[in-house]
């Protein structure tokens, strides 16, 4: 065999970045002898992946329903990737931060598009069996989606919106800890008291989400876009990202929890008893990414007003 210009070049660089680390390059290419071929199932771990869905119930929906809680969880991890390739950029550029924007915006415009599966993919009389059997447990447990409002917005933006001016952007998550917005969604309506799900998802992971808080006082989106506070372009990619997130995924998901849990009393009880007509409304919550990037009025109407096709999916910063 020839030894052409091209292989003796690779040769030399394994061999420089073996050295680097005092390995043996001929020790690893040897193993590039006996080594398999990549195939794709083992790659991604088809088995396991096709493993990991084990419903509760015979019923036969009940497997849609967790396969779509696992898509957006894996889309919830893209998201958390691409914040995380922000944060980690040590001359972070405008150019890099727009391009995992992009990428942000583009998951959570699959997730509010694929609610379809949800909304409309599902029996309604068998998700109303089935969802009697998977109590406690909710969706809202998911600590993905905690992870990424701390990881695109400072806490006091997270606090309910009654309480949010007594906090600032750098105050220590321990200050504001019990008035975070989604611990109202937590709470029994009839006495007040925090739910079985909620008591739970605190004890796996307060601490964890409180150490996450701060760490991200200094690093979580609402901070990085300072230096480019006046581009345009970078401007309406964040609000593109901020009605996404807060308004028009939280809406489609409470077009899903209307339709199989509205009017039902008794199915009401069966998300614990919360009263989460009031709570998952963007309307209600105000919570928003970036606020510093809307007016006043846009702010005070918060989810209810019209921006472009639903919620203002379609087109943010043409105000
Ligand atoms: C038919 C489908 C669904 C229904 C009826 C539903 C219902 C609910 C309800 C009633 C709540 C309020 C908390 C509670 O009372 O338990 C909630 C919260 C939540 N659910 Fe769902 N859900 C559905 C699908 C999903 C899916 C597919 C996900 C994806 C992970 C999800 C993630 C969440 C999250 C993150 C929360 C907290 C919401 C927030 O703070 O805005 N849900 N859900």
């Amino acid at each position: 065999m020839e030894i052409t210009p091209e292989i003796k070049e690779k040769l030399e660089a394994l061999q420089s970045k073996y050295d680097v680390m005092g390995q043996d390059m001929l020790a690893y290419l040897d193993g590039l002898l006996h080594s398999e071929y990549v195939n794709y199932w083992d790659y991604i771990h088809l088995d396991t992946l096709l493993s990991l869905q084990q419903p509760r119930t015979p019923i036969p929906d009940e497997r849609i329903f967790i396969i779509y809680h696992q898509i957006t969880e894996l889309y919830f991890k893209l998201c958390r990737q691409a914040i995380e390739q922000v944060q980690d950029q040590e001359n972070l550029s405008k150019e890099f931060f727009m391009r995992q924007l992009k990428r942000l915006i583009s998951y959570f415009e699959s997730l509010v598009r694929s609610f379809e599966v949800m909304i409309d993919g599902m029996d309604k009389e068998e998700f109303l069996q089935f969802r009697m059997a998977l109590l406690p447990a909710s969706g809202f447990q998911s600590v993905q989606f905690r992870m990424i409002e701390f990881m695109s917005t400072d806490g006091n933006n997270l606090v309910h919106a009654e309480a949010r001016q007594q906090y600032t952007h750098n105050s220590a998550p321990t200050n504001y800890w019990s008035e975070l917005y989604w611990k109202r969604g937590g709470l029994e309506m009839k006495t007040g008291k925090k739910t079985l799900t909620l008591r739970r998802f605190e004890k796996k992971y307060s601490k964890t989400l409180q150490e996450l808080a701060t760490d991200q006082l200094n690093i979580n989106l609402n901070r990085l876009y300072r230096p480019w506070a006046d581009d345009q372009d970078l401007v309406k990619l964040l609000r593109r990202y901020d009605q996404l997130a807060t308004v028009d995924w939280p809406m489609a998901h409470m077009t899903s929890a209307a339709k199989y849990l509205d009017k039902k009393p008794e199915v009401i009880e069966a998300t614990g008893g919360t009263n989460w007509q009031k709570y998952l409304p963007p309307r209600f919550r105000r919570v928003t990414f970036f606020p510093d990037l809307w007016t006043e009025e846009e702010l005070a109407t918060w989810g209810k007003a019209k921006r472009g096709g639903t919620q203002g999916a379609k087109c943010p910063g043409m105000h």
